[in-house]
């Protein structure tokens, strides 16, 4: 039999410094067999948002510490590993290059494989730890910088079929949280008040929503937003409201969207897939969860979500691509560069900023 690969993961794109030891299963599954992540929120919450100085120096000061005590809490060695995946891209260069870096160090003094991870990759697949995904499946990616549907042919294989044409779904909850005088990232807190208020009491714009495609846009909702700061007493009660507007908000495009996109594939495909996978840091959102299942089931699918422990940044979705890319033999030499922008389809246009078309 085979031996069983086991990996280490390595993860420093933004706020989190991770390492992570992930062995396969004999079902195609993994087991995560430490999963250990420092989060720098407190050292950004004051700024609102990340500070990349800051955030690549506390990389360097916890990543030695984060690694070795990953291999402690798996009970390995570092020989016992057989391959060393660290992120190599999308994200802040000066962070990449600490975790990138050691993983690199690491690997040319084990002589064992490298792999540099997209970590767009990691998160598409990091359902995949816990159940088989079939390919191809429909990939709903919604994350601090990232909002978009893609068709996950196969492992390094996609093909966008939508993308946001302005920010992505984490930072506009991000930026509703500032705005609102809450904490960051704005998640967590955003769903929270949303529980307590009344989804119904502001109107607030659904851009493209009519338009055709499955391309998102929040910006507009962003500055609706802040015209109701603005016009409004900031107290207890209009927080609850207007968070739990937002999330309504949010909810109606996401399922509008959706739809879109799964009837696209279902065309593109002759019906000829199962799964459809929502992952990233927005994905642990219960009530999203709630109402992208709604549509999944409405549409014959299975909807597949990571363990809400890995649906933020984390290296054991790192460790467990690099298993995955290794498996394909797509390794990976020493010399490969951190890479700020790196879309999981290399063809589809760059929508972000001026020059863009809707
Ligand atoms: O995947 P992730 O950890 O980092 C990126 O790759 O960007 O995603 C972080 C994003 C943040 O914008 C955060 O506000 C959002 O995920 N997030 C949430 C929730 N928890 C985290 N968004 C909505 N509801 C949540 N409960
Ligand atoms: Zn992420």
């Amino acid at each position: 039999m085979r031996k069983k690969l086991t990996f280490l993961g390595i993860e420093t794109s933004c706020d989190e410094t991770a390492a992570s030891i992930v062995q396969e299963k004999q079902d195609g599954t993994g087991k995560i067999l430490s999963n250990v992540i420092s989060s720098q929120v407190d050292n950004h919450n004051k700024f609102g948002g990340v500070v990349p100085e800051l955030a690549a120096r506390s990389h360097l000061e916890n990543i030695e510490f984060i690694i070795n005590k990953s291999l402690k809490v798996s009970k390995l060695k570092l020989s016992d590993i057989d391959g060393i995946a660290a992120t190599a891209g999308p994200g802040l260069v000066v962070c990449l290059t600490v975790g990138l870096n050691i993983g690199k160090a690491i690997a040319g003094f084990l002589k064992k494989p490298f792999i540099a991870v997209n970590h767009l990759e990691g998160h598409a697949l990091s359902p995949g730890l816990e159940k088989k995904l079939d390919f191809p499946f429909l990939l709903l990616l919604i994350s601090g910088g990232h909002s978009q549907f893609l068709i996950v042919n196969d492992i390094n294989d996609y093909r966008q079929l939508g993308t946001t044409i302005d920010d992505a779904l984490g930072e506009t909850f991000d930026k509703t949280s500032k705005m609102l005088g809450l904490s960051y990232p704005g998640g967590p807190v955003i769903e929270k008040l949303a529980k307590k208020g009344n989804g119904d009491k502001f109107k607030l714009p659904l851009p493209i929503i009519n338009k055709a495609g499955c391309n998102l846009s929040f910006a507009g909702l962003k500055t609706a937003i802040l015209r109701e700061v603005e016009k409004n007493k900031i107290d207890n009660n209009f927080k609850n409201n207007l968070a739990a507007s937002f999330q309504k908000t949010i909810i109606k495009i996401l399922k509008k969207k959706t739809k879109v996109a799964i009837d696209e594939f279902k065309k593109i495909s002759n019906n000829n897939f199962n799964h459809f996978v929502v992952a990233g840091g927005v994905a642990v959102n219960k009530d999203i969860r709630k109402n992208l299942k709604l549509i999944a089931e409405q549409s014959g699918l299975k909807i597949l979500f990571p363990d809400p422990k890995i649906c933020g940044d984390n290296a054991a979705m790192i460790a467990w691509a690099g298993i995955n890319r290794y498996k394909k033999k797509l390794l990976n030499d020493l010399s490969v560069p951190p890479k700020s922008r790196w879309q999981l389809d290399e063809r589809a246009p760059f929508m972000k900023g001026p020059g863009l078309k809707l």
